[in-house]
């Protein structure tokens, strides 16, 4: 199989790079920051940078690339959070632009390259299920993308179309608290969490990869979070 992860140099999109490539997968990853590139470039097919929030790079790359398989969307545009009162429009703005328009961007450049029997996942968040305070910017970044998730699958198939919507998972995306902060945050959340532990990149990965694999399931959103949202 050849497998495209957008955002695959960290995180979430490394372990599914990561993990597809021991699987025997030829795997393709993108970012922006070159020594992350470099990094991940040691472990997969070939790692470009490219901003996914330009639609002519996007369109480049599946261009440049030809035939796939399976199309997975890690990027993450990491703003948009924070109490109503304090957010700032251009945070959620730049939210919006750094998350739901990459997605969209890359399902639409992939389909003159991926082959029919493949699929396209997202990767979202469960603040678009929960209600915690201060996650409204967030939940509706997220909540969107995951809302288009099963019109796409109708009018896309048969390419199937899904989403992982992930929890708390302990990756860099997390480096903007500092340390000991962020240890309180997680064992916090571990504690409100059925399976007592916050999620590793490497859940996530499997759940994709499930994804990637099933191939009588289309249209969904497959939450993986431990059961914190329960
Ligand atoms: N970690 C969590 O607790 C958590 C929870 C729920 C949902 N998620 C979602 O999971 C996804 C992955 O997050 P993560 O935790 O793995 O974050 P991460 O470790 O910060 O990784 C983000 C990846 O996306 C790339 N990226 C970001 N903006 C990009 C852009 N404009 N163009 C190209 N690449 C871009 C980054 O590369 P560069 O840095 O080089 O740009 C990196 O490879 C995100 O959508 C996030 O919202 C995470």
């Amino acid at each position: 199989m050849r497998v495209v992860v957008l955002g695959g140099t960290s995180g979430v999109g490394l372990a599914i790079a990561e993990s597809c490539a021991a699987n025997g997968d030829e795997v393709l990853v993108t970012g922006r920051d070159p020594e992350k590139l470099k990094a991940a470039a040691a472990k997969v097919a070939v790692a470009e940078a490219v901003d996914g929030r330009s639609a002519e790079d996007v369109r480049a790359f599946f261009a440049r690339h030809g035939r796939f398989d399976h199309l997975v969307l890690a990027l993450s545009g990491a703003s948009g959070g924070g109490p109503l009162r304090d957010l700032r429009m251009d945070d959620l703005r730049a939210g919006f632009e750094g998350k739901v328009f990459p997605h969209l961007i890359a399902a639409q450049a992939a389909l003159d390259t991926i082959a029919e029997e493949g699929s396209i996942t997202f990767i979202t968040s469960t603040s678009a299920q929960g209600s915690m305070p201060g996650t409204a910017g967030l939940a509706a970044i997220n909540g969107a993308l995951e809302r288009a998730v099963p019109p796409l699958a109708a009018e896309l198939a048969p390419i199937r179309v899904n989403a992982v919507s992930p929890g708390v998972i302990d990756t860099p995306w997390w480096s903007f608290l500092p340390e000991e902060q962020r240890r309180e945050q997680f064992a916090a959340y571990a504690e409100q969490t059925p399976v007592r532990r916050v999620g590793r990149p490497q859940d996530v990965a499997d759940a994709v990869r499930y994804l990637m694999g099933a191939g009588f399931v289309t249209g969904r959103v497959l939450i993986c979070d431990g059961g914190l949202t329960l």
